[in-house]
């Protein structure tokens, strides 16, 4: 077989928590008097919650200290864990189990690859933990994306080379990951927005696991 494993992005390409992470900063820009756009938050997707703290007040132009500002990352992050507490498995994305099933039956490893703290819990919300032959995860990972640390420790976590790796992700931050790491990566989004993308899909509906064998 060509390629061995997929690893997959969480939050935009299995479920939309993007929606949930979008309201807890909104909420939290209040502070500060910040109105967050949907443009900016698009800016947001893949990258560590700290990170997204700062590019946020540097937006607000607001000088946070370190107190408040870890102050704020709690809060936030309870803002969200409220948000997701009723997940549930209707919030998969279209597509995506049959999608896993399809990978299963025909022998592909697969590993979680994300930046969230809170991917365990939004697995376990949606059902979706028993998928997955590795997770890797923000609680993890040192180097947020385009450091591709988080999917080559899933690869190596599956003893596969990256080349014989297929990324999914919605993120900019994310496909750029996935080519440092030597990996092909489907973009899950629009294809205007995602650059470098060895293909861009906007739902798993509209993809077969047999057309990876053309990437
Ligand atoms: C990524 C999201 O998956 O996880 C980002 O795309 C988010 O928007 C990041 O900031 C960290 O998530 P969490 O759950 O640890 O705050
Ligand atoms: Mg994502």
């Amino acid at each position: 077989m060509k390629y061995k494993a997929c690893l997959f992005d969480l939050d935009g390409v299995l479920v939309d928590t993007a929606v949930y992470h979008f309201q807890a900063w909104k909420i939290l820009g209040k502070h500060f008097n910040f109105e967050l756009s949907h443009e900016q938050n698009e800016e947001l997707k893949g990258i560590s919650r700290v990170e997204s703290l700062d590019k946020i007040l540097h937006w607000a132009h607001f000088q946070a200290t370190q107190d408040q500002k870890g102050r704020w990352l709690k809060e936030k992050n309870e803002t969200y864990l409220e948000l997701i507490s009723h997940m549930n498995p209707s919030e998969i994305l279209p597509g995506v189990i049959s999608f896993l099933d399809q990978l299963k039956e025909q022998g592909y490893l697969i590993a979680l690859g994300s930046a969230s703290k809170n991917a365990g819990i939004i697995l376990e919300k949606t059902g979706l933990t028993n998928w997955f032959n590795a997770i890797i995860d923000g609680n993890v990972v040192t180097k947020s994306k385009p450091n591709p640390e988080v999917f080559l420790k899933g690869a190596e976590a599956l003893g596969c080379p990256a080349t014989a790796c297929i990324v999914f992700e919605d993120a900019q931050a994310g496909i750029d990951a996935a080519k440092a790491g030597g990996m092909k990566v489907v973009g899950v989004g629009s294809p205007t927005i995602l650059r470098g993308a060895d293909k861009v899909i906007s739902s798993f509906t509209e993809l077969q696991v047999s057309e990876l064998l053309l990437l």
